[in-house]
Parts: C-alpha cells; sequence; structure tokens
C-alpha cells in the first residue's frame, strides 16, 4: 500500500527523518533528488537510525555504534550493523513523498 508520508520540501537534504507508517518505524534519507526509506530502526539493537548520518553517496551511519547501512540496498557495509534493514520504494510526486509498504 502506498503512503503519503511528507512533503519533499520538509525533507532537509542528507539528513534522515523518522516518521511512523502503519505503526511502523521508517527512515526518510534526502539525498539530492532522491528519497530513500528503510526502516526506522537498526538491525543492530533496534534503535532509531534517525540521527545518523551519510558517509557516502548512499550509506548511512547509525547514529549510535559506529556501523552503516546501504540505503538502496539496506544492506550492511559497516560493523556493528551486521544484518540488512527493510528498504521500501519511494517515488516523488508533486512534492509529496510516497512510500510503498507491503
Ligand atoms: S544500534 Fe545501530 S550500530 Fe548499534
Amino acid at each position: 500500500m502506498v503512503h503519503d508520508v511528507a512533503a519533499f520540501a520538509d525533507l532537509p537534504e542528507g539528513t534522515g527523518v523518522a516518521f511512523v507508517v502503519e505503526g511502523e518505524p521508517v527512515l526518510l534519507v534526502r539525498v539530492g533528488d532522491r528519497v530513500f526509506a528503510t526502516a526506522g530502526l537498526c538491525s543492530h539493537e533496534d534503535q532509531s537510525l534517525e540521527g545518523g548520518m551519510l558517509v557516502g553517496p548512499t550509506e548511512w551511519q547509525c547514529p549510535h555504534h559506529g556501523g552503516a547501512l546501504d540505503l538502496a540496498t539496506g544492506r550492511p557495509t559497516r560493523m556493528p550493523v551486521c544484518a540488512p534493514v527493510e528498504t521500501f520504494p519511494v517515488r516523488v510526486d508533486g512534492g509529496r513523498v510516497l512510500v510503498a509498504l507491503e
């Protein structure tokens, strides 16, 4: 199901913003004209990924223990993150960020 989660203009460049969609924590990260959506909790210790930072073109560093993951694939890129996080398809339409949750 597709959800209208946010206004594109409200997402600061390179900053992750946490939302709750259908009761699920979701992280949106704007990188240039693109928006990535992942699960909102890190796979290491289930802590929020909000407050982390971009450390590569699509690499997001968790704010808690220095682990990192790829926003496009959800795959871990740096320990102690060693399990993938879920990613969700995103479309920007009419200035709105639409996220598809299954
Ligand atoms: S909770 Fe993310 S690296 Fe530990």
